[in-house]
C-alpha cells in the first residue's frame, strides 16, 4: 500500500561532472527497481544538468524552497523555478536548515505550504537533538515540529506529503537509531497524523527514516512496520552504496 521511497540527499557535494555520473547510475538502478521509488536531491546548481539524465523513473527533488512564487528574496529559489527544472519533490525543514541556518517551525511551515501550493511534494524533516532525547523530550519535540510544520495544511491525498524522521544525533555521525528507537518514533508520527487528518491519510503517508543509513543497515530499517523508506546523505554520494540501499531486501 505504501510504495517504498529511497531519497538521496547530496547536500553541498559533487561537481557537475560527478553529479551527472552519479545521477546516470542512479537512473539505471531506479529503472531496474519498479516496485520502489527513487529520488535524488542535488544542489540547486546541478538540477539542470542532472535533469537531462534522470530518465523516466528517477525523481528529481530540491533541498529547500522559498515560499513565494517570486519577489525580493535574495538567495531563495521559488517553487515554480524548481518545477521548471523538473523537480517533483523538495526537502523541507532538514536538520541542517533548522540548526545551522536557524529556520524555525514557522518558516518551515511557510516553505512547505508554498511548495504544496505550487504542486511540489514536500519531504518534511523532523527530529530531536541528543540533549532533547536525553531529557525525555523526543516525542514532545516531534509533536511540535509536526503540528507547527503542518499548520493550516489540509490533506486529502497522501501522495502530496512525505514525512522524514531524522534524529539529529544520527545524521552524519555513523550512529543510527536502533530499530526500536526508529519504530517508536515512526509509530508516534503516524498516530499524530491520524489525529490531524483522516485515518487513511495516516495509514498511507510515507514516513522515511534518516540518519546514517547505509548499505549495512538499510535492510533492518526497512523491515520495521512503520518505516517506509530512507533519506540518505553520505551513502547516497557513491553509486555502489546508493545502489545497495535502493536494492534493500
Ligand atoms: P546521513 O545524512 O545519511 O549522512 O546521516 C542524512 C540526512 O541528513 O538526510
Amino acid at each position: 500500500m505504501r510504495v517504498p521511497l529511497i531519497v538521496g540527499n547530496w547536500k553541498m557535494h559533487l561537481s557537475l561532472d560527478e553529479a551527472e555520473a552519479l545521477a546516470t547510475a542512479a537512473a539505471k538502478v531506479a529503472a531496474d527497481c519498479p516496485d520502489r521509488e527513487v529520488v535524488i536531491a542535488p544542489p540547486f546548481t546541478a538540477l539542470a544538468t542532472v535533469r537531462a539524465v534522470v530518465g523516466e523513473r528517477l525523481i528529481l527533488a530540491a533541498q529547500n524552497v522559498g515560499w513565494a512564487k517570486k519577489g525580493a528574496f535574495t538567495g531563495e529559489i521559488s517553487p515554480p523555478m524548481l518545477r521548471e527544472l523538473g523537480c517533483r519533490m523538495v526537502i523541507v525543514g532538514h536538520s541542517e536548515r533548522r540548526h545551522i541556518f536557524h529556520e524555525d517551525n514557522r518558516m518551515i511551515n511557510q516553505r512547505l505550504r508554498g511548495a504544496m501550493q505550487q504542486g511540489l511534494v514536500p519531504i518534511l524533516c523532523i527530529g530531536e537533538t541528543l540533549a532533547e532525547r536525553e531529557a525525555g523530550r523526543t516525542m514532545a519535540v516531534l509533536e511540535a515540529q509536526i503540528r507547527q510544520g503542518l499548520n493550516q495544511v489540509t490533506l486529502s491525498d497522501p501522495a502530496r506529503l512525505v514525512m522524514a524522521y531524522e534524529p539529529v544525533w544520527a545524521i552524519g555521525t555513523g550512529q543510527t537509531a536502533t530499530p526500536a528507537q526508529a519504530q517508536e518514533a515512526h509509530k508516534f508520527v503516524r498516530r499524530l497524523l491520524s489525529a490531524l487528518y483522516e485515518k487513511n491519510i495516516a495509514t498511507t503517508t510515507r514516513i522515511l527514516y534518516g540518519g546514517s543509513v547505509n548499505a549495512a543497515n538499510i535492510d533492518e530499517l526497512m523491515a520495521l512496520a512503520d518505516v517506509d523508506g530512507a533519506l540518505v546523505g553520505g551513502a547516497s554520494l557513491a553509486a555502489e552504496s546508493f545502489e545497495r540501499v535502493i536494492r534493500f531486501v
